[in-house]
């Protein structure tokens, strides 16, 4: 492949918006202990925002000023090596595909001078951040990007970029999901024993049907709770939920029930016979909406907070009482780890997800940039993809699919 001298990339070189460029960049070209790799396919997120905003303040930039040295955005992706430094050729194969773990648990290998404090005392740092970013056509990967595991193969060729690109985000949701623990017990004289994840047969209420809280509905769909209560506002969006899902659950035997926040306490009593839900996701980041979770939960129900709040907003009450009479609890999760990417890159292989559903928007890397203003503007109703190797405005989508995929990298 002929790897050309430069390349366009979208870069942050300050901070706020307006410090956001669409820049023509040198291809970096790997050392030794580095991987270059193209990028088929980048998404946005809404903390790409958090960086344009927080610049060095961001807690993962570490103090890192993009005025002084500009970062590529975008963290969520699916890359393909094109060249492997001489220490990585035993682990990294040219034209293998790649998702990538954007966290990446480890202090930096490089430019510790340009973080606070030489660098010391660092253990995370991300891609998108600190580390070369996906927003652009390719992308070097640094030795603990590799050394993490946070290059995740891709195990099936026929996968289409933007699923692979979507792992990412579905792998926070499968991940937080494994961190609902129920304390099962069949019967009075059994064993008590420790059950993963949502409680199957039980009744699963996710608050926020977000793009978030979408991929909940679907994820917990494999836990085969009995009903699956779906909390949210925004018409629109219980709509989409009842288009996504009311087939599938019908035909999994999965009682699903689409209501709005004013009528919930009526809907649980009528759905549980007035026992509470087993399990609760708190799909979106508000404080009283967290608080209001436990009094859904029924006995040993889990309330799980997938959604992080500011910080002004971190002390919440809870029932000690409920706690204690009646073993509720509280889970939490931010992120994934590379096994989680792995997971939904088999599900994904299985067709057990369908990401197309998910996606709102698409476009060439010169669409980066209004595709983060939508997202910030939260014009988006779904996920937003970028072809890094294509030139298109950003078009909205109803829907994805591999052949629209491959349409826009033919330029049809
Ligand atoms: N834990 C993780 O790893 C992880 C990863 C990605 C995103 N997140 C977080 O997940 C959350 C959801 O993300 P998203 O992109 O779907 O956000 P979103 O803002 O698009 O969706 C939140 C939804 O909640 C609805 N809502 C508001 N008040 C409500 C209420 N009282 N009851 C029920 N629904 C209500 C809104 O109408 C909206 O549709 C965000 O807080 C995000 O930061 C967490």
């Amino acid at each position: 492949m002929q790897i050309p001298d430069t390349m366009m990339a979208l870069q942050l070189t300050g901070v706020g918006m307006d410090t956001v460029e669409f820049r023509e960049v040198e291809v970096p070209r790997p050392d030794p202990d580095q991987v270059l790799c193209r990028v088929e396919c980048a998404a946005a997120c809404a903390s790409d925002n958090k960086i344009i905003d927080q610049g060095p303040e961001h807690s993962l930039m570490h103090g890192w000023d993009p005025a002084k040295w500009p970062v590529t955005l975008g963290h969520e992706g699916c890359v393909t090596a094109v060249e492997v430094g001489r220490n990585w050729e035993d682990k990294i194969r040219v034209g293998q595909r790649y998702a990538v773990q954007p966290a990446v648990p480890s202090a930096p290998s490089r430019y510790r001078n340009r973080y606070a404090n030489e660098g010391r005392g660092i253990r995370k740092i991300a891609v998108g951040y600190t580390l070369p970013g996906l927003f652009a056509q390719y992308v070097i990967i640094d030795p603990e990007v590799i050394a993490c595991s946070c290059l995740v193969p891709v195990p099936d060729g026929s996968l289409p970029h933007f699923a692979c690109a979507l792992s990412e985000p579905i792998s926070c949701v499968v991940a937080a999901q494994q961190h609902t623990t129920h304390v099962v017990k069949e019967s009075p004289d059994t064993p008590r024993r420790a059950h993963l994840g949502l409680l199957p047969g039980g009744t699963t209420l996710v608050l926020g049907a977000g793009p978030m809280g979408l991929w909940h509905v679907e994820i917990a769909m494999s836990y085969e709770p009995a009903a699956i209560i779906v909390s949210e506002p925004n018409d629109a969006r219980r709509e989409t939920a009842r288009r996504f899902f009311a087939t599938r659950a019908r035909q999994a035997g999965i009682e699903l029930v689409l209501t709005t926040p004013d009528a919930l306490e009526h809907v649980i009593a009528d759905v549980t016979g007035g026992r509470g839900v087993d399990d609760c996701i708190v799909a979106l980041g508000i404080k009283a909406v967290q608080e209001k979770s436990f009094d859904y939960l029924g006995v040993g129900g889990v309330t799980n907070f997938f959604g992080g709040v500011k910080a002004d907003d971190r002390m919440i009450s809870v029932d000690a009482r409920r706690i204690h009479y009646e073993s509720i609890s509280v889970v939490g999760s931010s992120g994934s780890d590379p096994s989680d990417i792995a997971e939904t890159l088999e599900l994904l292989a299985a067709r057990r997800i369908q990401p197309g559903n998910y996606v709102a928007a698409a476009g060439g890397l010169d669409a980066a940039r209004d595709l983060i203003e939508a997202v910030r503007a939260q014009r988006m109703e779904g996920k937003g993809v970028i072809y890094p190797h294509v030139r298109r405005p950003l078009a909205e989508v109803e829907s994805w699919s591999a052949q629209q995929e491959q349409e826009m990298l033919a330029g049809t």
